[in-house]
């Protein structure tokens, strides 16, 4: 079953010193969910923010938060995340030692739970949790820093994740994450992306209405 397309903006490339203003202009040019990137210095080579500041994007945002944690061991950090306000909680299948207990935490505190992994990882290690998660993850970057250029390579995960997905009757959403912009956009969702994180480009759009009705427009080829 597909899903339509749908925007995320990552406020990593948002004013930090302005963020409420950011998230009101992404939310008023149609964005549909915001993406929230937390680093933390140890699996990724970068530092963003915690739970406070979800917290504080939670207070002032209209739209369902769905939190990237690039961070090591984050089934010590989940109840933190789901206390701070996340709708969606995605969490790498290389720094947990047992993604399924993960999993099944986040949805018994009542958020959407998602795995993702790095472009270096094979799409097998995280094929044994798709029948528990509501987001699966494509990183088309290294995980670590906005402005990357998108990886064609991974597609073929994104072609993997919606075969399985109908093959098993599944549900999941697909999220594509890194270098979305333009130019890669109908490439990803053509491949199987329903859900477009888009950072240095959407933010660096002067047309950012028309970025999004842009994303939008795209078609899913479905399955
Ligand atoms: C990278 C993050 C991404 C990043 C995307 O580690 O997960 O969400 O901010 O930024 P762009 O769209 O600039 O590649
Ligand atoms: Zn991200």
């Amino acid at each position: 079953m597909s899903h339509p397309v749908r925007v995320a903006p990552s406020l990593l490339s948002a004013d930090f010193a302005a963020l409420a203003d950011s998230i009101r202009r992404v939310e008023d040019a149609g964005c549909d969910v915001l993406h929230l990137d937390v680093m933390d210095g140890h699996f990724v080579p970068n530092l963003t923010f915690g739970p406070a500041v979800v917290k504080a994007v939670r207070r002032v945002a209209r739209r369902p938060l769905d939190v990237h944690l690039m961070i090591e061991t984050p089934e010590r950090w989940l109840d933190e995340y789901v206390d701070a306000g996340a709708d969606w909680l995605t969490f790498h299948v290389e720094a947990c030692a047992d993604p399924l207990t993960a999993l099944e935490r986040i949805r018994e505190r009542g958020v959407r739970p998602g795995i993702t992994l790095r472009p270096g990882t094979p799409f097998s290690d995280v094929e044994p949790f798709l029948d528990r998660i509501d987001l699966l993850l494509v990183m088309t970057v290294e995980p670590g820093f906005g402005g990357q250029s998108y990886m064609e390579d991974q597609e073929a995960k994104l072609r993997r994740a919606r075969e399985l997905r109908a093959d098993r009757g599944l549900d999941f959403v697909i999220e594509v994450d890194g270098g979305i912009g333009r130019g890669t956009a109908a490439r990803a969702v053509e491949a199987g992306a329903e859900l477009l994180v888009a950072g240095s480009a959407l933010f660096g759009d002067p047309d950012l209405p028309g970025f999004v009705r842009f994303l939008h427009g795209l078609n899913s080829a479905g399955a």
